[in-house]
């Protein structure tokens, strides 16, 4: 396997190389917001790949951003791969990180590239997912509870303390719930709808997964998550059931960017490469991270939800992205939502 990849990634990884791969100093810092045990997998691999030493911290995705702000004028990281699309679009809005277009982008869904040329190739587009929530189908069941199906059900007093979310600041996912939540139901009735909501909301947790994972362990009833998160939950054998809400849901298209002024710009760039392969996007399954990926070839699992078969908004990562509209309703939520009594 480790011999197959090696030469499978040789025309690209190791031409123009100044140093041998193996070569000591050879090292790269690489922030990672996708689930642990896929940005785990994607640094022993490329490690494995390259000789390059990774050093690699897990946050999530507007943490992670405003890790890469606060270090700007002293950059440690060097690429910032996995999480969701619009805080990567804000980071190169702001200049913090760097245009690049790949050999392999010839390789890539029209989708991730068009997300790369929206903000000049400042960011890439590495693999999408629809947003939904999942609910623990024994925990229900045991409190005697209606199985829901759309996001106005969320709001049913019946579910009091049984929904829990991440906050939107520290959380792409949450982001992408707020943003979703404004365009399908425009921006005063959403924010009235997250008013409701918080009523019912047990938690917010900083990471964007740990709803689900908390109801797959019978810590909390309905987690909204990204649906490719829920459906890791059941795959794992956990008794959590998956939804697609009925009105219609929102969609993420992660992203990976090259950090401005990095102090290991080519690693960083052949880690950019590498992470566009298919072969490398199709381990992905081996941690039963069901994204599509944005390589063409890149196989996908059947327990993927079928993005085709979802009622998907026409998410609009130009104004969601933007870093004034994300500042402003980041900003709207804390002040009007997350200070209200539950
Ligand atoms: O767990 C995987 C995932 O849902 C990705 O699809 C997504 O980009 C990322 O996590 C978002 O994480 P967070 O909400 O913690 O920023």
């Amino acid at each position: 396997m480790k011999k197959s990849r090696l030469l499978f990634l040789a025309p690209f990884v190791f031409a123009g190389s100044v140093s041998s791969p193996l070569h000591a100093a050879e090292k790269l810092t690489y922030y990672c917001s996708a689930q642990e045990d896929w940005c785990q997998i994607m640094a022993t691999g490329f490690e494995e790949a390259t000789g390059i030493k990774v050093s690699m911290t897990r946050k999530s995705s507007g943490e992670t951003l405003a890790q890469i702000k606060a270090e700007s004028s002293n950059p440690k990281g060097d690429i910032w791969w996995g999480g969701t699309g619009d805080p990567h679009l804000q980071a190169a809005e702001e200049g913090l990180t760097v245009a690049y277009e790949s050999p392999l982008n010839a390789e890539q869904n029209d989708w991730a590239v068009k997300q790369a040329a929206s903000a000049d190739f400042k960011t890439m587009g590495i693999y999408s997912g629809a947003l939904g929530y999942g609910y623990n189908e024994e925990v229900l069941k045991a409190n005697d509870l209606p199985v829901p199906a759309c996001w106005a059900d969320l709001l049913k007093p019946e579910y009091k303390g049984h929904v829990q979310m991440a906050n939107p600041n520290s959380s792409g996912t949450a982001y992408t719930t707020l943003a979703t939540i404004v365009q399908l139901f425009g921006e005063d009735e959403g924010f009235e709808f997250m008013k409701g909501l918080h009523k019912n909301i047990n938690q917010y947790t900083k990471s964007g997964s740990a709803p689900i994972k908390a109801a797959a362990r019978g810590e909390n009833t309905i987690g909204i998550v990204f649906m490719h998160d829920a459906v890791k939950q059941a795959a794992s054998g956990f008794p959590i059931k998956v939804v697609a809400p009925c009105e219609g849901t929102g969609y993420e298209i992660g992203g990976m960017s090259l950090i401005k002024d990095s102090r290991n710009p080519e690693n960083a760039k052949k880690f950019f490469d590498w992470a566009l392969t298919a072969e490398v996007q199709t381990r992905a399954l081996e941690v039963k991270a069901f994204q599509v990926m944005s390589n063409k070839s890149a196989t996908s699992s059947p327990m993927a939800p079928d993005l085709a078969s979802i009622k998907l908004i026409d998410y609009d990562f130009k104004k969601y992205g933007s870093s004034a509209e994300r500042k402003r309703l980041l900003k709207k939520w804390d002040d009007e939502v997350s200070v209200l009594p539950q």
